[in-house]
């Protein structure tokens, strides 16, 4: 069994591979179709990671609202929404984001030196980011064994680099966006990896799923 949590990244991403406008921002890109399986994939998480300016752009993360999928997690003993992992290397959030008032449990995995104390700003566990892997391990042991990772760019960037994603699930929306938000920064430098195609279906509306499992070779997993 793996040390670590399985790691899914889950995205919308624009025809041309951007997940935000040129000027930046929320994009709005997934339709009711993207909205379905974004819940599906929250469904089956214990925890999900955001980047820090996904969470200040935005102001909230994504809930699951549908009944059947809440019961099923109530059914096992589960929380109704997997744990918000905030990912932040200065740590300064506004304390008036609704995510604040968002009916889930907040964590903060923070790189550096950790402030004295996070409960003031809203978040009930504070984590020390120093290696992807270790923290990632601590998750784990934290009973996070499946972690959905919610972007943006960068974040998605680091642990891409790391070969630590284990799934990609992508929406490709029918709409192209131009400007250089792309889903992965264009400088990012992640080393060569190869992706099985698990699942395809379109989603209505013109969208389509794309389900991707990482190709664990031996010297390099
Ligand atoms: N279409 C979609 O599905 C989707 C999903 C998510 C996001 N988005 C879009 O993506 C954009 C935001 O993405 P982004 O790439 O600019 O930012 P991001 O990855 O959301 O957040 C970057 C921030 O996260 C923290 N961070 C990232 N990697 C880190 C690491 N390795 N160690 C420690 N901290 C780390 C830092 O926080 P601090 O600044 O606190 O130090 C960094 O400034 C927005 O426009 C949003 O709308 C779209």
């Amino acid at each position: 069994m793996s040390p670590r949590p399985w790691l899914r990244l889950v995205l919308a991403v624009s025809l041309d591979g951007r997940l935000a406008p040129p000027s930046g921002g929320a994009a709005q890109l997934g339709g009711r179709g993207d909205r379905q399986v974004l819940e599906e994939a929250l469904a089956w998480a214990d925890g999900c990671l955001i980047g820090a300016s996904t969470l200040r752009q935005h102001g909230s993360t994504c809930l699951i609202h549908r009944p059947e999928l809440l019961e099923g997690r109530l059914h096992n003993g589960r929380s109704p929404q997997p744990i918000a992992v905030v990912v932040s290397r200065c740590g300064q959030f506004d304390p008036f984001l609704p995510f604040f008032d968002q009916p889930l449990e907040r964590w903060l995995l923070q790189a550096g030196p950790p402030p004295a104390s996070a409960a003031h700003d809203g978040f009930s566990r504070l984590l020390r980011l120093e290696a992807w892997r270790e923290s990632l391990e601590a998750l784990k042991q934290l009973g996070i064994e499946r972690l959905v990772l919610l972007g943006g760019a960068q974040l998605a960037a680091a642990l891409l680099a790391e070969q630590l994603v284990d799934e990609l699930q992508l929406t490709v929306c029918p709409v192209l966006l131009g400007g250089t938000h792309g889903w992965l920064p264009w400088a990012a430098v992640i080393p060569p990896q190869d992706w099985d195609l698990l699942e395809h279906r379109p989603l209505g509306e013109g969208e389509l799923l794309l389900r991707y499992g990482r190709v664990r070779h031996q010297d390099r997993q």
